[in-house]
């Protein structure tokens, strides 16, 4: 049998990062229904958004793309993942469901503890980006030498904006205990961590999740590499877009217009080349991340659109990103590696997430005046509670899978029981 360890390593983490999914997206609901109903149960709501956006960056989408990228370079390298990938995987799943708690209850306000006075969700958060630079030694180990088709490239990408992003949250650290004057520097910082981390980190990943296996034809080989500069390039400039305008001068504004139309254009080149070859799973990722592209392109081009500017359209922008296409693109990924345990809880995930991302169009500025109403805010609320019911689903679905036992011999990092 392949290496144990491995094998119940991807069945806990897959169970782990479902988990802190639910619990994120119960959070959001709560959130949701705070607002409607008046409801906080003693809880600061500026709290509750925070700790869901950690829960699901920290112990969701990260660990989750870790385990995957083990187990797709272990399928390509026919190598082992090295034992810190793994470690550092179940680390950073562990420290990011151990900070939810203190992000819920006191943000990122200091606890006095006598001797010292911290804010124990900073430092956790700390802790959980010292498992990130774990994961990128033994990423480095395992791809040492290897040839580089896209999806490892994509990778490659991936976690170099990883830590390009956790840069920017050491930044903001430095600035902080500096107390270094004005606003530009934290903003910039605040920025560069946020959006190398979705729009670089989440992102990259995916796609190279989306690309592995898909031969690219030898005509295709060049737009696939023009496209993937393309999108690093964009990337590298595009977070300007999201900082507030008066803090970005006129030549960096139009560097981040430029950055993030080269995003998009490099993008719909990505589409393109893995649309045809993608397997059902992926298509409906694939349609959040064409939304994605489209949103994308208009803020770039458009000049009296600025980004941080709008807020309906940014949180629908987001969540058609990082629930609609990284979060779908991560369940199909799951369906692709562990089919057995794709027993329709997947689909159910699919609807929920549709139905969440249609119910934020009436809080964007163009859903028309005369449909507006309170009704929007208990829809939303209500509609928030799908996704939490099929992470529920996905769970007792991941419990039911057909035992290893019984099937062909198991591959790395298949179910052990
Ligand atoms: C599962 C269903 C989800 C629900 C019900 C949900 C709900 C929410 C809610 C209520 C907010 C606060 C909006 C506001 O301030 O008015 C929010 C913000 C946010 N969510 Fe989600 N969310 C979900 C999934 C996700 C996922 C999967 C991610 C990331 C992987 C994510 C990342 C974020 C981020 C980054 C923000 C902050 C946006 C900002 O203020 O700039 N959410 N979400």
């Amino acid at each position: 049998m392949e290496n144990t360890y491995e094998i119940r390593y991807g069945r806990a983490v897959r169970i782990g990062v479902v988990v802190a999914f639910t619990i994120a997206a119960a959070t959001g609901a709560f959130f949701r229904f705070g607002a409607a109903y008046g409801i906080s149960a003693g809880l600061d709501l500026t709290n509750v958004r925070h700790a869901h956006t950690h829960l699901m960056h920290f112990a969701w989408v990260t660990p989750a793309l870790f385990l995957l990228i083990n187990v797709r370079l272990s399928q390509w390298t026919k190598r082992p993942a090295p034992g810190l990938s793994v470690l550092s995987t179940v680390a950073a799943l562990v420290l990011g469901l151990v900070s939810y708690l203190p992000f819920l209850f006191v943000g990122y306000a200091p606890l006095d503890l006598g001797f010292a006075s911290m804010p124990p969700s900073v430092v956790i958060a700390g802790l959980n980006m010292l498992a990130w630079y774990g994961y990128v030694v033994g990423y480095l180990q395992h791809t040492k030498g290897i040839d580089r088709p896209l999806f490892v490239s994509l990778f490659d990408a991936a976690l170099l904006f990883m830590v390009l992003a956790s840069l920017g949250a050491w930044g903001i650290s430095i600035i902080v205990s500096l107390r270094l004057e004005g606003i530009l520097w934290p903003t910039a910082m605040t920025h560069l961590f946020l959006d190398y981390f979705s729009e670089g980190w989440l992102l990259f990943g995916v796609l190279g999740l989306a690309a592995y296996g898909i031969p690219i034809p030898e005509n295709k080989q060049k737009i696939a590499a023009a496209a993937l500069w393309m999108l690093i390039a964009g990337t590298a400039v595009s977070f300007l877009l999201g900082m507030p305008k008066s803090l970005v001068s006129a030549p960096a504004q139009v560097l981040a217009r430029i950055g993030g139309s080269m995003m998009a254009v490099g993008l719909v080149a990505m589409l393109l080349i893995l649309w045809r070859s993608a397997t059902g799973a992926w298509r409906v990722p694939f349609s959040f991340l064409v939304i994605k592209v489209v949103g994308l392109f208009i803020v770039s081009v458009t000049p009296l659109i600025w980004w941080s500017e709008l807020f309906g359209e940014r949180i629908l922008y987001i969540h058609a990103n990082l629930l609609g296409f990284v979060s779908l693109g991560i369940f199909a990924a799951f369906a692709t590696v562990w089919p057995q345990s794709d027993t329709g809880a997947r689909l159910w995930m699919n609807r929920a997430v549709i139905l969440v991302v249609l119910s934020l169009v009436p809080l964007t500025s163009f859903w028309p005046s005369a449909l507006r109403g309170p009704w929007m805010i208990y829809a939303v609320a209500w509609v928030a509670l799908g996704p939490v019911i099929a992470g529920l689903y996905f769970l007792t679905s991941v419990r039911r899978a057909v035992p290893a036992a019984k099937r062909t011999p198991p591959g790395p990092f298949e179910d052990a029981v």
